[in-house]
């Protein structure tokens, strides 16, 4: 028996150094003490210091295994009808502040209070609220999302949507061009132009028939291979490589003006009105920042964005204090250029931010989310990530549409391989929010696997929900 086995495994050892680590898995990362060769067909790609995972080039993710049911945990009932944007900033509307001096507060922020102390009471309140949110995220981590420039134009080719923009100073270019792929569903064309789907990197979603996909070269727009990366990119050329904007910033930038583009392209055949972005990782990161800044995005699905995406610094940060190895702040910071150099001043001191990415999600609130994480990589942060929107689901819920928010917390598969067992949740995202129909849209839900780290809602949480109307 046991000689058996030990000619299994050395059968097993052969075969993986003949045909070296399969597609999405792991092939690098601190600690990691495998194979890192990749199979043919596929490359090593660094997503952080602590992963690095075999990708293939543009070939679709293949099935994934069999992942363990969700400890289901519905919110609502019913799908829900209400708001699905947030009423425009008005002049009523004061300045807002782009810092908040003395603030200090080891819980996670108060969506439902200004920063000078007023409560939000309504959802013209929350409109006000996030504005000042806008403008807190930029100062403190972001950098700042310049203002559509004054010439943008564009142009459709058979699949080709070209953007040019310009007219400002700054960059080493009075005016940039960029070029998007869409992939266009077959069959008839819905009378208002097609669902689109922007995806950062090509993203790595099952698409459901009938939407069409932009594949976004986030990375043409402002580089990120390491901290070196700062400043590099199209977006730079722009408006200059000493601009605060972070990459995932710029990234944002880069999609609103695709969406400028299409909204006087009607060529391009695109329903501008029904637009979703989504990515994976550090492009699940982006994706998140996308959906917040541009309120012209319909429905954001962020996957597996962890530490910096759906997580909350302060969480991440108690994770680490108990013991497990995630991605923090004072870490994500000497690893690449995601956020602005002035985030470096906050990194070791984050009780005095007055927001954390609980907040940068509700930026998306009323419009709808739906963020997927994997509990099976410690260093996406999963109590971070669970604490973190279960807090941000608290703005959905004042709003009146809770079951526009969706979360599902799960393991049993590879990083940014998506899980067939969710692809229901996903298509009823995309059905309700993209394609017309109507879905129950109600899933938020973890497994629970934190590492043995508790999480304590009343530590971490500590307002009362409104109902804001
Ligand atoms: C507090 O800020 C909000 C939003 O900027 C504003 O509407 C409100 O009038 C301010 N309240 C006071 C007391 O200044």
């Amino acid at each position: 028996m046991f000689s058996k086995l030990s000619l299994l495994s050395t059968i097993a050892v052969v075969i993986a150094q003949v045909s070296g680590v399969a597609v999405w898995g792991q092939c690098g990362g601190i600690g990691f003490t495998g194979s890192t060769t990749c199979d043919a067909g596929t490359a090593c790609i660094e997503l952080n210091a602590y992963y690095s995972q075999c990708q293939p080039g543009t070939a679709a993710p293949p099935p994934s295994p069999p992942t363990s049911n969700p400890v289901s945990t519905p919110v609502s009932s019913a799908p829900s009808s209400g708001p699905t944007s947030v009423p425009p900033v008005t002049s009523t509307c004061s300045t807002t502040p782009r810092t908040v001096s003395g603030y200090t507060n080891s819980a996670l922020p108060d969506p439902f209070t200004f920063a000078n102390g007023t409560k939000v009471t309504t959802a013209e309140d929350w409109a006000c609220r996030r504005a000042e949110l806008l403008a807190l995220i930029q100062a403190y981590e972001a950098g700042t999302i310049p203002p559509k420039p004054p010439q943008v134009s564009g142009s459709f080719s058979g699949t080709t949507l070209t953007v040019t923009a310009g007219g400002v100073t700054g960059g080493t270019s009075s005016s940039v061009t960029f070029t998007n792929t869409i992939k266009f569903p077959t069959g008839t064309k819905p009378a208002n132009g097609w669902p689109l789907l922007i995806a950062l990197a090509g993203g790595s979603i099952p698409v459901p028939s009938g939407v069409a996909v932009l594949s976004y070269n986030n990375d043409g727009i402002a580089q990120e291979d390491s901290t070196a990366s700062r400043g590099k990119g199209t977006f730079y050329n722009l408006y200059g490589s000493s601009h605060s904007a972070s990459a995932m910033t710029a990234w944002a930038w880069g999609v609103s003006r695709i969406i400028d583009v299409l909204e006087t392209t009607p060529s391009a055949n695109i329903d501008v009105t029904k637009i979703a972005v989504t990515g994976c990782s550090r492009d699940g990161k982006g994706a998140l920042t996308v959906g917040a800044f541009e309120p012209r995005i319909a429905l954001t699905i962020a996957q597996e964005s962890g530490s910096g995406g759906d997580a909350c610094w302060r969480l991440s940060k108690y994770e680490q204090d108990q013991g497990s190895a995630v991605q923090t702040a004072t870490e994500i910071v000497t690893e690449n250029v995601w956020f602005s150099p002035s985030f470096n001043n906050y990194v070791n001191n984050l009780n005095v931010l007055p927001f954390d990415h609980h907040l940068l999600a509700a930026l998306i609130a009323p419009r709808p989310l739906l963020s997927l994480e994997n509990t099976d990589y410690l260093w996406l942060s999963p109590l971070s990530s669970w604490g973190c929107m279960t807090a941000a689901h608290t703005v959905w819920q004042a709003l009146g549409v809770a079951d526009f928010h969706g979360f599902i917390q799960a393991g049993g598969h590879s990083h940014c391989a998506f899980p067939s067992s969710q692809t229901s949740q996903l298509d009823a995202f995309f059905t309700r929010f993209l394609q017309g129909g109507s879905a129950a849209t109600n899933f938020f839900t973890t497994n629970n696997v934190f590492n043995g780290v508790s999480w304590n809602p009343s530590t971490w949480i500590t307002w009362t929900t409104p109902t804001l109307s």
